[in-house]
């Protein structure tokens, strides 16, 4: 196989794809930032799993289909979007770029797609709502802390956010050895990383020369006083979740919020028919793109089976993973009815702000339509699993099973 050749300059708007945009990112983030952004738990097996995948699954095209004009309009959650995509909930955002999840939000809107801000931002969610009324989902870690959590709930409802995202997974914090490295002490990065910060000097300019480390003020007003610099809030963290969360917890999230309530970090047909029990408006298929849980299931491999029990009563977004318009179309044909994406949108982010969210977004959506004018389907609605065959011969966990 011709090996290939990626875009090395560092134009965003030269970037032909996904890949492209992340070979950019590479060149502008500094060590600690990129790793941040790309790594995975423990020794990355479910990271580069949830990429293999997608090769397991092959197109069966249709031939002599008019596909004059693709639609990939995508309804969830009782609303239309203009696409099937969302962007994903993700902390500390400016640092890969100042104003990161203004940057995300505004390319989000402008591409007619919900932003997911999550918890740990470093954006006050009043500030981001008030810009985008209605358009913007919110993201929930549920602390031990009853009060903390309430008031996030309460300001999110104020505040006018369309969807509460309940992230179930962050129960046990994952261990991610590569962050752990890159820190002398808890919050105090490394003098050989801090060289490198200086280094990458179109990033130090950016971010830390305007703002320096960028707060979490969403949630730091709340933490001891001598914990509420970013610093050594980022070192508490972890140790403030519930790892009390169950289902009683979604119980109480369903009697108190009366918009879109969506579960995030479902993997089993199980758990996805109690959010559907509890009446749950979505859930999200993720393995919270495997930064948590090493050498667990990838979310497409109970896609079908999920979409099956519970498809017709909640929407299915799937996320982890997604970096090509072939990728959202394989999930869209196995059932779902939405693809969250994370990385795909932070690489467009750290190498172009707004407008490289924005040229994220587009090159994925023209994928998919191409994807669909050569598969012979004219909208995404069209979709089935007849365009989908699953291959039992890749090595790994190979079959997804009878499609
Ligand atoms: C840098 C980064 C930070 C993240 N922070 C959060 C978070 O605060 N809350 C959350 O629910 N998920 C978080 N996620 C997980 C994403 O929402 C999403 O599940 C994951 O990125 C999807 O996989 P992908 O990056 O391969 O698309 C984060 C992901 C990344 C890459």
């Amino acid at each position: 196989m011709a090996r290939r050749r990626l875009y090395r300059g560092s134009d965003f708007r030269k970037a032909l794809s996904i890949a492209e945009l992340r070979e950019i990112a590479k060149r502008r983030l500094p060590a600690f930032s990129l790793e941040f952004l790309e790594s995975g738990g423990e020794d990355e097996v479910t990271l580069g799993w949830n990429r293999d995948v997608f090769k397991s699954l092959r197109f069966v095209p249709k031939t002599l289909v008019n596909t004059s004009s693709c639609n990939i309009d995508a309804v969830h959650c009782s609303t239309k979007f203009a696409s099937p995509l969302i962007i994903g909930p993700s902390g500390h955002n400016n640092i890969m770029r100042s104003d990161g999840d203004r940057h995300l939000a505004s390319a989000a809107a402008a591409a007619g797609i919900p932003y997911t801000l999550a918890t740990l931002s470093n954006t006050r969610l009043e500030d981001l709502a008030e810009h985008y009324p209605g358009k913007l989902w919110m993201q929930l870690y549920v602390f031990k802390d009853r009060a903390l959590t309430d008031d996030i709930i309460n300001r999110a409802d104020d505040a006018g956010y369309d969807a509460l995202v309940f992230t179930t997974d962050a129960n046990v914090f994952g261990w991610r050895e590569w962050d752990r490295r890159r820190f002398r002490a808890p919050g105090k990065l490394s003098y050989g990383n801090m060289l490198d910060a200086f280094m990458h000097p179109r990033w130090f300019w950016d971010v830390m020369i305007p703002n320096g480390v960028p707060p979490i003020p969403n949630v730091t007003h709340f933490f001891p006083e001598d914990a509420r610099d970013t610093k050594s809030a980022i070192t508490i963290i972890p140790s403030l979740f519930a790892p009390t969360i169950d289902w009683t917890t979604v119980e109480d999230l369903r009697a108190r919020w009366k918009r879109k309530l969506i579960i995030k970090g479902i993997l089993s047909v199980e758990d996805a028919c109690k959010a559907a029990d509890a009446g749950c408006d979505g859930i999200v298929l993720s393995n919270h793109g495997g930064r948590h849980l090493d050498t667990c299931i990838s979310p497409m491999e109970i896609l079908p089976e999920v979409a099956e029990r519970v498809g017709n009563r909640l929407s299915i977004i799937v996320d982890s993973g997604f970096r090509r318009g072939s990728d959202v179309v394989k999930a869209i044909a196995l059932g779902a009815h939405a693809v969250m994406i994370g990385r795909a949108a932070l690489y467009g982010l750290a190498a172009g702000g707004q407008e490289g969210v924005a040229h994220a977004l587009r090159l994925l959506n023209d994928e998919i339509k191409r994807v669909l004018g050569m598969i012979g389907c004219p909208s995404l609605s069209q979709l089935d699993k007849s365009f989908i065959r699953s291959s039992a011969s890749f090595e790994g966990p190979a079959s997804l099973g009878d499609l």
